[in-house]
């Protein structure tokens, strides 16, 4: 098996220098790949650091590359680069510009590919399906250029997208990695775990991502890890927000709206129904939940404290909540 999954890496690792080859030094590649990262903004140096890259809009062009350089066929369709149809084989990423993932030691594990124009017929996004390498749940975007400020800063931001890590590294913060869409996983969580203690989520500032941050944070709390939230104006995301403020701005702004997950909640419940006594007592037994859930009985306290306080509500009634949530679970 090590073999067949080094066969695999050295694919994609050559996958991976053919896009950026394409984005760089082909006609098609610069007028539509490289415009387009240019039109986002990203700069020369960002599109090199990430390795960004472009698949031409042809059939099988890296496909037939690949093979005249004497990579296996069974290898190329095992990390779905190539789709395998009878006699017939096809580029998966055909006519879209390429984001490598990197494993945390910066092997090439997968890619997404984003469509230029996006319209309802095809997805937005494309990615590497699962492989012997490739474990979408097991992987975060953006980790292996992150791992070290993470460690730094004692903090990481989690972030929904490709584009959410890039612009943040350009704009000058560099402890981000993606979930690569919403549904953040276990797994994803202990991998950070093992450089910090302490998320700061920063999903897309749409209902979608409010609803991902919310189950998110039980998760991360289930960990033992401490869990701020921090949202965007609705219609913007971290990539949007950053490209359009400066690094003080922006650090400020996350300085300054960052909220542990009972303020959160609360401001949820201050949002949507301020006076309704049924609504407030859903949100404290949501919020003693979440409370439930953190291992360490320190702070679980501290935190009954101070849901009594934002809930104004008494410790005692909380207490024999949680209680009551724990003989249920046990
Ligand atoms: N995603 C995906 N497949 C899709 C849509 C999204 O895999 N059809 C993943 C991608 O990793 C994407 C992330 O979910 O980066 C967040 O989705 P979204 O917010 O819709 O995209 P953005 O990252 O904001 O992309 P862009 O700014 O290019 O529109
Ligand atoms: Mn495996
Ligand atoms: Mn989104
Ligand atoms: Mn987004
Ligand atoms: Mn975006």
């Amino acid at each position: 098996q090590a073999d067949t999954r080094e066969s695999l890496y050295l694919v994609s690792e050559y996958a991976n220098t053919y896009f950026q080859k394409v984005l760089h030094n082909t006609n098609q590649g610069k007028a539509i790949g490289l415009s387009y990262f240019k039109e986002r903004g990203f700069t020369e140096e960002t599109i090199k650091k990430f390795q960004l890259g472009y698949s031409l809009d042809e059939w099988q062009a890296f496909t037939d590359d690949a093979l005249g350089k004497g990579y296996n066929i069974n290898f190329l369709e095992q990390t779905g680069l190539t789709i395998v149809k009878g006699e017939k084989r096809f580029d998966r990423f055909k006519g879209r510009v390429m984001f490598p993932i990197h494993s945390m030691s910066g092997r090439i594990l997968g890619f997404g590919g984003r469509i230029l124009v996006t319209d309802k017929k095809a997805a937005k996004y494309l990615n590497s399906p699962e492989s012997e390498i490739y474990h979408k749940s097991k992987v975060l975007y953006g980790l292996f250029h992150a791992k070290q400020s993470i460690a730094k800063e004692d903090n990481c931001y989690l972030v929904e997208g490709y584009t959410d890590v890039i612009q943040f590294h350009q704009t000058g913060i560099t402890n981000v990695v993606s979930s690569s869409g919403t549904a953040l996983s276990a797994d994803q969580i202990r991998l950070i775990n093992r450089l910090t203690n302490n998320i700061t989520v920063l999903f897309d500032g749409d209902a979608a991502g409010i609803r991902a941050s919310i189950r998110g944070i039980d998760l991360i709390l289930e960990q033992g890890v401490n869990v701020k939230i921090c949202t965007f104006p609705d219609g913007e995301d971290p990539d949007s927000f950053s490209r359009s403020n400066t690094l003080e701005e922006l650090t400020k702004y996350l300085n300054d709206n960052a909220k542990d997950f009972i303020q959160f909640k609360a401001s949820l419940l201050v949002k949507e129904a301020n006076n309704d006594p049924i609504k407030k007592a859903e949100t404290i037994r949501d919020i003693v939940n979440s409370i439930a859930k953190i291992p360490d009985q320190i702070k679980r306290e501290i935190y009954i404290q101070e849901c009594a306080c934002i809930m104004d509500i008494s410790e005692e009634v909380l207490f024999s909540t949680l209680a009551q949530i724990n003989k249920k679970e046990s």
